[in-house]
């Protein structure tokens, strides 16, 4: 069943419109991407999230190239997302070899051209684009905030969307206080993409973004089905899960939506695909949406940084 949520759209701060929902690509390859793409493009997802640090905007390109033919579908009916990582691997500049990979720290030799931010921006840019056999990304994002080079990093962001190479810039993993450090910048972050999920509703931080009118993307939003073991967590998604005759993960994807965020769950299952898309015909009573956020206790799943001092 195909799911049109295109009458939903969100609008971002420069008038572009992203889908209310994408689909997550990390851990996918080769074959299971283009299955997912193609299931997922049948389901109604029409937003798909990547990052130059997956390994897999390669499998994404030949993933899309397979979906257009197949289904006679057009690069601009897409909202593809990456975004610009510390990476472990070299990207062909001078001395990578030796260095096994970028990393955006002072310390990094990498680092020490005037112009290293530029030139390794520019070409993971054009590796992503070459990769995803695309002219432009709708929404590129600096994956963590990596302090050191916060304000050069984000100066190279402004210059590739005033070219119009990628239509919105944005950020992930960003605290109020990194944002901040923007704020004296031109263009501002027009999307902040975070962990969010009961056990860590982030409501200040999701206030804050909104009041500087930037929309927050959630990443792993049903994840806690998987790693939550407290009986009491599950006992209440089972009981609204009942009382909406839902299933769990659409009870949460709902509670996303709900507060205005935009999910990204990923799955390789044609049928979880389109259950985790089917969320928008039915409403949580505020009670319920309560219940849920009442077992928040700020518990951070995916680690926010193993490699950004100051972070
Ligand atoms: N910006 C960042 O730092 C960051 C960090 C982490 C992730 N991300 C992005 O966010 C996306 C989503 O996050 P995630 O993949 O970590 O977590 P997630 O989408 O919340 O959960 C994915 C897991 O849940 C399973 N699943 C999917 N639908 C289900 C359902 N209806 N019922 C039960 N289980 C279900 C999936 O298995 P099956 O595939 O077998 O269904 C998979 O194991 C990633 O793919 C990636 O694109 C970004």
């Amino acid at each position: 069943m195909v799911v049109d949520n295109s009458g939903m759209s969100i609008q971002l701060s420069n008038g572009v419109t992203m889908p209310p929902i994408g689909l997550g690509t990390y851990p996918v390859y080769g074959e299971a991407m283009c299955k997912m793409i193609v299931d997922g493009w049948d389901s109604g997802y029409r937003m798909i999230d990547t990052s130059d640090n997956y390994y897999n905007e390669e499998d994404l390109g030949v993933a899309l190239s397979r979906l257009y033919e197949a289904r006679n579908a057009k690069r601009g009916d897409l909202f593809l997302v990456t975004k610009i990582s510390d990476e472990l691997y070299p990207v062909n500049q001078p001395g990578a070899g030796t260095n096994r990979g970028i990393f955006f720290w002072k310390s990094s030799p990498m680092m020490q051209s005037p112009t290293a931010v530029h030139d390794i921006i520019s070409r993971k840019i054009e590796r992503s684009l070459r990769s995803l056999n695309t002219e432009y990304i709708d929404l590129l994002l600096v994956h963590r905030p990596y302090p050191d080079y916060i304000h050069e990093i984000w100066a190279e962001f402004e210059r590739f969307y005033k070219q119009g190479v990628v239509k919105a810039i944005g950020v992930s993993n960003y605290h109020a206080r990194n944002i901040e450090a923007l704020s004296s910048c031109e263009v501002l972050p027009m999307v902040n993409q975070i962990e969010v999920s009961p056990l860590n509703t982030r409501k200040s931080l999701i206030e804050y973004c909104r009041s500087q009118g930037i929309k927050v993307m959630v990443f792993a939003p049903i994840m806690t089905l998987r790693t939550v073991r407290d009986s009491a967590y599950h006992d209440m998604l089972q009981g609204l899960s009942k009382k909406y005759d839902r299933t769990p993960a659409q009870v949460l994807l709902r509670w996303n939506v709900q507060q205005g965020l935009i999910p990204i769950p990923k799955s390789t299952q044609r049928s979880r695909l389109e259950e985790n898309i089917a969320i928008f015909d039915f409403s949580l009573e505020d009670d319920d949406m309560s219940l849920i956020d009442s077992f928040n206790e700020n518990r951070q799943y995916v680690v926010e940084s193993k490699a950004c001092p100051g972070f």
